[in-house]
């Protein structure tokens, strides 16, 4: 790899976007492209802030970058946001997507997309790349509608669908479900998860380097990234209490039904990664694996 190819990773601030940023300044002469200032400095990162996620602020960035490859994370993630702010889902989700999509497909960039397990109804899993999504919340609904967008912009732009995904931040505070699963621990509070929605957890550390070997390689179309266990939420749970050796702590079941104001979940989005094992150097691995990686090389989080 040269070091002089350009990657802008969008959503910098993100969980994903900074483990993808801190695993790529190796190789690449990384672009953030982010809303806000940044959370740190590198030799071989340029940070962009972006004051909208309209075409005038992203074509300007866009251009002055002009880079080999996209890796677009940006999105809202929060499903129960989604779901009650559809006008804001949209815009991020689907707008900025189609903006991106166009300036990567007139400028000959690849465009890696992340998507979610999320886009499948949770019926009959598991799910591989060619079934059809039919989204059961509005994140969803607005994940599907951006893979329609980039599945028509070109050979060069590539769907990666993401399962649950598991790990600490790279850089400052973000939507990291372990930090908060350790600090609640810690802080001797209760957790509950429910027993009926299954997912194929994958952790940060493999989907980054995922994204990382899609964005260099020669791969095409749309990828499941999905670790190789099928679990359900309040077993990912004891799981990660009994692997990551925290304080022990009373988990219980919750019926999601009874939560006020929680968005519908697809009941199991397991994806089926056959895919990604047949293509792809980077092991999808089981979760105790995962986890294991998770506490060999984000230890600080962990100890
Ligand atoms: N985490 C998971 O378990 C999971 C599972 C499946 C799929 N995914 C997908 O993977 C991607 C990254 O997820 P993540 O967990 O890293 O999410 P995240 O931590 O919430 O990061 C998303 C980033 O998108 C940017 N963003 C937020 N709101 C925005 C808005 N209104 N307009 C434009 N940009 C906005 C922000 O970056 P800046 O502040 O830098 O602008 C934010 O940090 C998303 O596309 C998500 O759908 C995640």
């Amino acid at each position: 790899m040269k070091a002089s190819k350009k990657l802008m990773v969008t959503g910098a601030r993100g969980f994903v976007a900074g483990n993808v940023i801190a695993r790529a300044l190796k190789d690449w002469e990384v672009h953030a492209l982010s809303r806000g200032e940044p959370l740190f400095e590198h030799p071989a990162l340029k940070w962009h802030v972006a004051a909208s996620t309209g075409e005038t602020d992203l074509a300007r960035v866009f251009q002055q970058v002009m880079p080999d490859v996209v890796i677009h994370t940006a999105a809202i993630a929060n499903i129960d946001f989604c779901e009650a702010n559809p006008a804001l889902a949209r815009k991020a989700n689907v707008e900025m997507t189609a903006v991106l999509a166009g300036l990567c497909e007139s400028s000959g960039s690849k465009l890696v997309f992340c998507s979610t397990d999320n886009v499948f109804d949770g019926e009959r899993a598991p799910y591989c790349e060619d079934d059809l999504p039919a989204p059961v919340n509005f994140y969803g609904q607005t994940k599907f509608e951006a893979e329609r967008i980039v599945a028509r912009a070109g050979k060069s732009a590539l769907i990666a669908r993401l399962a649950f995904v598991v790990g600490f931040p790279a850089f400052g505070p973000c939507n990291s479900f372990l930090s908060r699963v350790v600090e609640s621990i810690q802080s001797a509070q209760q957790l509950c998860a429910p027993e009926n929605e299954f997912r194929t957890p994958i952790d940060v550390i493999s989907a980054s380097r995922a994204l990382l070997e899609l964005a260099d390689g020669e791969h095409a179309g749309v990828f499941h990234l999905a670790g190789n266990d099928r679990l359900n939420r309040f077993e990912l749970l004891q799981e990660i209490v009994r692997v990551l050796r925290l304080p022990p702590c009373r988990i219980t079941t919750v019926d999601p039904s009874q939560v006020r104001s929680r968005a519908p979940r697809p009941r199991d989005v397991s994806l089926n990664n056959h895919k990604a094992r047949s293509f792809l150097k980077t092991p999808m691995l089981e979760f105790r694996e995962a986890l294991a990686i998770l506490t060999r090389e984000q230890p600080c989080q962990t100890g």
